[in-house]
């Protein structure tokens, strides 16, 4: 049965849409594309439209990454579309729970770094206004929990 994933942060020009091109990667390695469907947005709308920050593409680059889409703020009707909605952090698992009052989609809501194996962050740190560093380890940690996440029982039914 097709799987339809979510990744979501702040603005959606960092963060997830790396987690969402690693994923994109990673599924197609596994010739899973037809059944594993992956997106992104930003709890924020600041950057609607916006391809992803120029900073973040280099380093994905480095790790053989290209990345790809246009930045959009999620909507209602992404708890509706995606099984599975992956925040980056805890302000924007908090954000995207509070657009749910009745918590009818809270079991479709996950923190990303929960499905980490080989890192112990608890989030994925916004790089946005630090160095190149900040920005190479969001990548190896999105590596981390994309497979994390790939491997988890979500996926298997
Ligand atoms: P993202 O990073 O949430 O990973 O896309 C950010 C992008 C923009 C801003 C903050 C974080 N900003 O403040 O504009």
């Amino acid at each position: 049965m097709q799987k339809r994933l979510l990744f979501v942060c702040l603005g959606n020009i960092c963060r997830s849409p790396s987690a969402e091109n690693i994923m994109n990667y990673l599924v197609a390695e596994q010739g899973k594309s037809d059944l594993i469907i992956c997106d992104s947005a930003g709890t924020a709308n600041y950057h609607t439209g916006a391809a992803p920050d120029r900073r973040m593409a280099v380093a994905a680059k480095k790790q053989g990454i290209t990345l790809t889409g246009r930045a959009r703020q999620f909507t209602m009707q992404d708890f509706v579309e995606f099984d599975l909605i992956l925040a980056m952090d805890r302000d924007n698992y908090q954000n995207i729970l509070a657009l749910d009052p009745d918590q009818k989609y809270r079991h479709k809501v996950k923190l990303m770094c929960d499905f980490c194996t080989s890192h112990s962050d608890q989030e994925v740190p916004d790089p946005y206004y630090g160095g190149v560093d900040g920005f190479d380890y969001v990548i190896d940690l999105l590596f981390d929990a994309c497979k994390g996440v790939l491997n988890s029982t979500h996926l298997s039914s």
